[in-house]
């Protein structure tokens, strides 16, 4: 696997492929990778001839109070999670590349990033769609991969490709989790042991809400009222939000039926932690 810190060096392996006429794909990640990560590169391996995954953890989407120094990081086990799948390429930018001096071009996908957890973590989505949006730019592939674990991560990308044109395919791939249901992410690693057991209840509030809705429950503030009664039920537990809501717009519904998704955030102890299903086609 080449291992490329510098943007032009990227850029040019990249236009190497292209001039091979082989097809690649990107998979961006922030490190500190888990089986979630590498079921994206899988997905990316089979659909494409040569694979590139960044690990760039971006300063521009995190908050002043938020996790930024602290988040999770083991460069050296995620290179030797990345050479196992024979993954080509891992372009590896140092923040002060990625934002020189000067830097002050931002993308905004405005109402798609009023919401969840938009709403909670304002500029958050900004910074992921401009730390994007400079990975497509330096990496050129012909398709991104993305998790639905971020809804709304991948909402606001497909938007920003079709709104700027950028020649780019979007893929998403289903939410990848624990054998107790939990959503695996780099994240999980701030849990303690109460805390972790605690974490299920993301996912079992989920469910309940899907049995809710087969059982003839539609509207959205009593499945809404369901999930938050189940997740309070355990303590160390507070809500960020219950969502449920239309797939393109996620502008909220009042009642589901078999189209939709429902999104929680959930802090347990001081970990902001996110889940959601999806009703129907994506
Ligand atoms: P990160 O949290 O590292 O996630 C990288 C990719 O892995 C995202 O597309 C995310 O949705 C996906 N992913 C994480 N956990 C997953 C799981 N349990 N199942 C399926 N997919 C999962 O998301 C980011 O990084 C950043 O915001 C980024 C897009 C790299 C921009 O900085």
């Amino acid at each position: 696997m080449e291992i490329i810190k510098d943007i032009h060096e990227m850029t040019e392996a990249a236009c190497r492929i292209r001039s091979m006429g082989l097809k690649s794909s990107l998979v961006p990640t922030m490190g500190y990778l888990h089986e979630g990560h590498l079921c994206l590169v899988r997905l990316a391996k089979k659909i494409s001839d040569r694979v590139i995954v960044s690990i760039f953890v971006n300063p521009a989407q995190f908050g002043p109070n938020e996790d930024l120094a602290k988040y999770p990081r083991d460069i050296e086990r995620d290179i030797s999670l990345l050479e196992a799948e024979r993954v080509d390429a891992l372009f590896y930018p140092e923040a002060k590349a990625m934002y020189p001096a000067g830097f002050q071009t931002f993308i905004n996908v405005e109402a798609l990033s009023g919401t969840m957890c938009g709403a909670s973590r304002p500029g958050h989505f900004r910074g992921v769609a401009t730390v994007v949006a400079k990975l497509f730019n330096i990496v050129q592939p012909d398709t991104a991969v993305f998790g639905e674990k971020d809804f709304q991560q991948l909402a606001i990308i497909r938007r920003m490709v079709e709104d700027l044109n950028m020649p780019i395919k979007v893929i998403g791939h289903p939410i990848v989790r624990e054998k107790d249901g939990l959503a695996m992410s780099s994240r999980n690693v701030y849990l303690n042991s109460n805390e972790r057991k605690t974490a299920t209840v993301l996912f079992e509030s989920l469910e309940l809400a899907r049995t809710l809705i087969k059982q003839d429950e539609h509207g959205a503030d009593r499945i809404r009222d369901a999930v938050k009664r189940h997740i309070l039920s355990r303590p160390g537990t507070k809500i960020d939000y219950i969502f449920i809501g239309d797939t393109e717009t996620l502008k909220p519904v009042k009642t589901i039926k078999d189209r939709g998704i429902i999104a929680l955030a959930v802090l347990v102890g001081s970990t902001r932690l996110i889940d959601n299903i999806i009703l129907g086609p994506v």
